[in-house]
């Protein structure tokens, strides 16, 4: 059972830390611990069996994790944990005005923690820059929503 959720975020000019904020206070209002954390010094050890994660992203570049999550990727591609049975989420930020890599970055987290054996709960939510919706005002529904099915997996 898991006791405490994490929320990892990867940005480029801070839009998704506001995200993390709301559904790290989502989270908390069901009771649970969240606890945000920047990925810029985190390596695979951060994901252990009894913490749920989620990846909240942005995209850059030309379909690229942000900076600051690179290091992380690249220690989750090299250290190949076994992450069987462990549940994650994919909150990812990007604008459709770059349809070709429109988040990317959150699929290609989620492709690595596929890969590792962890278990996706909910789709993955794909916000769009251009939507004229900002994505902090989504991100405490969205939350509400993965926190009940990850309660019902
Ligand atoms: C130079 C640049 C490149 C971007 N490249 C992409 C991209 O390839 N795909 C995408 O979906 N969004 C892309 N975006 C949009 C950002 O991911 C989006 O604006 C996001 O909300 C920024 O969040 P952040 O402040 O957390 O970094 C790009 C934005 C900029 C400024």
């Amino acid at each position: 059972m898991v006791d405490h959720v994490k929320i990892l975020v990867s940005t480029m000019t801070g839009t998704a830390e506001l995200v993390a904020d709301e559904i790290a206070d989502a989270i908390s209002g069901k009771g649970m611990e969240a606890e945000i954390l920047l990925m810029d010094d985190l390596g695979a050890d951060v994901l252990e069996p009894d913490n749920a994660y989620i990846i909240c992203t942005s995209t850059y570049g030309q379909g690229d994790v942000p900076d600051n999550g690179q290091a992380f990727m690249d220690d989750l591609e090299a250290a190949a944990p076994d992450l069987a049975g462990l549940k994650y989420g994919v909150f990812a930020l990007g604008d459709i005005t770059y349809n070709q890599t429109f988040c990317n970055a959150g699929h290609l987290f989620d492709a690595a923690f596929k890969k590792f054996g962890a278990i996706r709960i909910g789709e993955i939510m794909r916000h769009d820059a251009s939507s004229g919706e900002l994505p902090e005002d989504q991100a405490g529904e969205w939350a509400e929503g993965w926190f009940n099915q990850l309660q019902g997996s």
